[in-house]
């Protein structure tokens, strides 16, 4: 397995295998990896004869009061699990490379950011957008892997493949957790032993929305008074949003048809938690 520090470096190497006929995946991280990227990481190698993983800490994706300065890193770590999972090659730019002085170009969408994570992050996913806009182009890959727990940053980047027609696929991966339910995450690492014992109850409160759709509920304003009702018996957990929104749209529905998504974000004390759930 390579490490390329520059984007000349990957286009060099990707224009090698390509060269020679061979199909490339992109697994785009911010590092600090879990089960949860290693599981991209693995099925893009099954996909693909070659696999890139990106390890960047975008700086645009986060707001001023966000945990860019505290966000995990540990390179090393990153480094032996990429291997372990057969990725070929690390992108592991400097900040300087990915945004040199004089910047001034951004990708950003309209109406799908809007809800959910987009109106408590201002900002947010034009960074994403922007950055993995850049990836896809530096890169050049044929599949490009993203976790269904961002569900909102997956129908985001598949909008903008489809409206920006960049020539690859977006492969969404089911969601990794914890034994006890919790949805792996970089940020997880944040939690103190007591918030990390009552974080759970976001899984919980997904599955008996799974439930109550199952047993034919489909009022969202009911099913979402008793998913409050759990997270709130949960004294350091602070509901920012729980949505129920159409599959496709992103735009809030009053009753579950499907295809719906209910997604939800949580803050314990500085740690801010998200998951979902699809209903299709
Ligand atoms: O999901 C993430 O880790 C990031 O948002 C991504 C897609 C790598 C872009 O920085």
């Amino acid at each position: 397995m390579n490490i390329a520090e520059t984007i000349n470096q990957v286009r060099q190497t990707v224009k090698l295998w390509k060269g020679q006929g061979l199909t490339v995946g992109l697994v785009p991280t911010m590092g600090f990896l879990h089960e949860g990227h290693e599981s991209l990481i693995r099925q893009s190698v099954k996909d693909n004869d070659r696999t890139v993983v990106s390890i960047f800490v975008n700086p645009m994706q986060f707001g001023k009061n966000e945990d860019l300065e505290t966000y995990p890193r540990d390179f090393q770590r990153d480094s032996r699990i990429c291997q372990e999972a057969g990725a070929d090659l690390i992108f592991h730019p400097a900040p300087e490379e990915m945004y040199p002085p004089q910047f001034f170009t951004y990708t950003d969408m309209d109406t799908l950011t809007d809800g959910l994570c987009g109106s408590g992050r201002p900002g947010h996913f034009r960074g994403v957008c922007t950055v993995v806009g850049k990836l896809f182009h530096i890169a050049a890959p044929d599949r490009a892997y993203f976790g269904q727990k961002d569900a909102q940053q997956l129908a985001v980047i598949k909008k903008m493949v489809r409206d920006l027609n960049f020539d690859l696929e977006v492969v969404g991966c089911p969601t990794v957790r914890e034994a006890d339910g919790l949805a792996k995450s970089s940020r997880n690492s944040y939690l103190s032993e007591e918030e990390r014992k009552q974080a759970p109850v976001l899984r919980q409160a997904l599955s008996y929305a799974e439930a109550a759709v199952r047993a034919g509920e489909t009022d969202v304003k009911t099913i979402r008074d008793e998913m409050i009702r759990m997270i709130e018996t949960k004294p350091l957990a602070r509901i920012e949003y729980i949505e129920f929104v159409d599959g496709e749209t992103l735009q809030p529905v009053s009753r579950v048809e499907k295809p719906a998504l209910a997604a939800l974000a949580v803050r314990f004390g500085k740690t801010r938690l998200i998951d979902n759930c699809f209903f299709q």
